[in-house]
């Protein structure tokens, strides 16, 4: 075990987890494992039930709350977040604190177990946003605004926004709230990708409006049948970004 203390209830809106800190504890002991060298580990589906309690059962998230998705997204681009809340490149300090102890190769394992999860996804939340504004979204994603030079979100997110292989996600089927609390970080410095961050540039580009506007769109849109991750983009990405080359630190 380790020997940090726990840090919970930070946040009002965590209170849920603390509702589940048995099971919870429980989870994390299970999920440790991997550390003590010829144990015989539990199944994968069980390890991660400290990860299901807030990313719901097969990493299901709802669309409506904060907590993303994480089933069905592509191996790498979970890896590569994996590996940023481990190393301390995103912040939210229960992330940070199960993945601590855990090495490359867990991590990789972890990531397949979820990118191999396909349930269905939830019906969209409905807007609570006037036409104009979902209009404005619709734009920004589909299309970009050329004068100012910011890339639609599609020609890198794919053209049905179900993301693209290998570490490119999808923009469907997460809470407005969590699409909006990422773009703010790009922003401040809080959430940052391998270099060159795209993201942190293209978020620098929008303004608060431009972000409301293209969370609400997206937020609004239901999740396709087919919400595999596409498996090349049709043109090369508008712009350079570190995620999609793997370094050696983030190697098998
Ligand atoms: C206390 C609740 C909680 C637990 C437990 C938890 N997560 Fe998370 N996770 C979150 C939140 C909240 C975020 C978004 C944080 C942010 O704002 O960047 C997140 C983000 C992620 C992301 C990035 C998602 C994306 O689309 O970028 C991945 C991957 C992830 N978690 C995997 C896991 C795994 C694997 C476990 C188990 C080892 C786990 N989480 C346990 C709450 C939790
Ligand atoms: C030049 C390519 C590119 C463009 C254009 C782009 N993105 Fe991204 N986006 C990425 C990459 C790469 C990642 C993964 C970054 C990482 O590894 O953390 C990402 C991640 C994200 C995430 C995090 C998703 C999650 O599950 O945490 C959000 C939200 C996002 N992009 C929104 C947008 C929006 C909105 C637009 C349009 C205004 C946009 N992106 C345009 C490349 C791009």
């Amino acid at each position: 075990m380790r020997s940090r203390p726990i840090p919970l209830c930070w946040r009002s809106w965590l209170s849920a987890v603390c509702l589940a800190l048995p099971a919870y504890l429980v989870a994390d002991v299970a999920l440790a494992q991997e550390a003590a060298p010829g144990a015989v580990l539990p199944a994968m589906a069980e390890r991660v039930t400290a990860c299901t309690a807030c990313h719901g059962k097969e990493g299901r998230a709802t669309a409506d709350g904060y907590y993303p998705r994480i089933a069905g997204k592509p191996e790498t681009y979970l890896f590569n977040q994996l590996q940023n809340f481990r190393d301390g490149r995103r912040q939210y300090p229960m992330m940070n604190y199960l993945l601590a102890n855990l090495s490359d190769d867990y991590l990789h394992k972890i990531a397949g177990f979820f990118a191999n999860e396909h349930p269905p996804y939830s019906p969209p939340v409905p807007p609570r946003v006037d036409s104009a504004t979902l209009e404005r979204g619709r734009l920004l994603v589909t299309d970009g605004i050329k004068e100012r030079r910011i890339p639609a979100c599609a020609a890198c997110h794919g053209a049905a926004l179900t993301g693209v292989q290998p570490a490119i996600p999808g923009l469907l089927g997460l809470p407005r709230d969590y699409i909006n609390a990422q773009l703010g970080a790009w922003r401040n410095g809080v959430r940052k990708a391998r270099q060159p961050d795209c993201m942190a540039t293209i978020a620098h580009a929008l303004t608060p409006e431009d972000i409301n506007a293209a969370s609400s769109w997206l937020a609004a849109q239901p999740v396709p049948p087919s919400s595999a991750p596409a498996a090349s983009l049709p043109a090369s990405l508008p712009m350079a970004c570190g995620s999609m080359t793997q370094s050696s630190g983030a190697g098998r």
